[in-house]
């Protein structure tokens, strides 16, 4: 698959078929990950594979009720789980630069698990005292996201996003690159 036909495919998947995803593919997904940019390439990131129900019920019990992903969690075979030390990583001109090298560590993965046929959904509104006592994360880790993992059992049209006039500008400031 070209990469923009992965970076068009790749949508927010919040139901899943109960199949098992192949170690092979988990492999690929976590190696996309760690071959990510990082600030001063320090890799302040952790990666938790989770399939075992009773850890996956722990995540979900982390999750508000209205969050409209909770119930992927308990579907999807697999859950991944995005850490990071911020003692890992540095704070420039005030700017937190964890969440970044995190974020970008997610999207490779997303993007590759896409490519793979699997679904995915990031997901980081949780309660991270409550997911950090159910898979036992050290306190000097931040939970940034997490994502399902499996095959989709539902297609979803894309999600409307900005013009590009409205957000990508030339020389001036306001004025829409062409
Ligand atoms: C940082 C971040 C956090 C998110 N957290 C959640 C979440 O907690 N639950 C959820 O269902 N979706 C979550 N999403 C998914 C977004 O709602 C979704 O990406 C957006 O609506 C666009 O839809 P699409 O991903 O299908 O293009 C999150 C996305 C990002 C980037």
């Amino acid at each position: 698959m070209e990469l923009m036909e992965v970076v068009q495919r790749r949508r927010s998947i919040r139901a899943y078929k109960p199949d098992p995803v192949e170690p092979e593919k988990i492999a690929l997904i976590l190696e996309a990950a760690r071959l990510a940019p990082s600030w001063k390439n320090l890799q302040c990131w952790r990666f938790m594979v989770i399939s075992a129900a009773e850890k996956r019920q722990g995540i979900a019990d982390a999750f508000p009720l209205t969050n409209p992903g909770r119930k992927a969690i308990l579907e999807a075979p697999v859950v991944i789980v995005l850490c990071a030390d911020p003692n890992e990583s540095e704070v420039w001109e005030g700017k937190d630069y964890y969440m970044l090298d995190v974020g970008l560590a997610m999207e490779h993965l997303i993007l590759t698990a896409t490519a793979q046929g699997l679904g995915t959904c990031w997901q980081a509104l949780f309660s991270e005292d409550k997911m950090r006592s159910a898979l036992e994360v050290p306190d000097n880790f931040h939970i940034v996201a997490i994502t399902p993992l499996g095959y989709p059992a539902q297609e979803k049209k894309p999600r409307p996003r900005k013009a590009l006039a409205e957000i990508a500008f030339g020389e001036q400031w306001g004025q829409p690159w062409s």
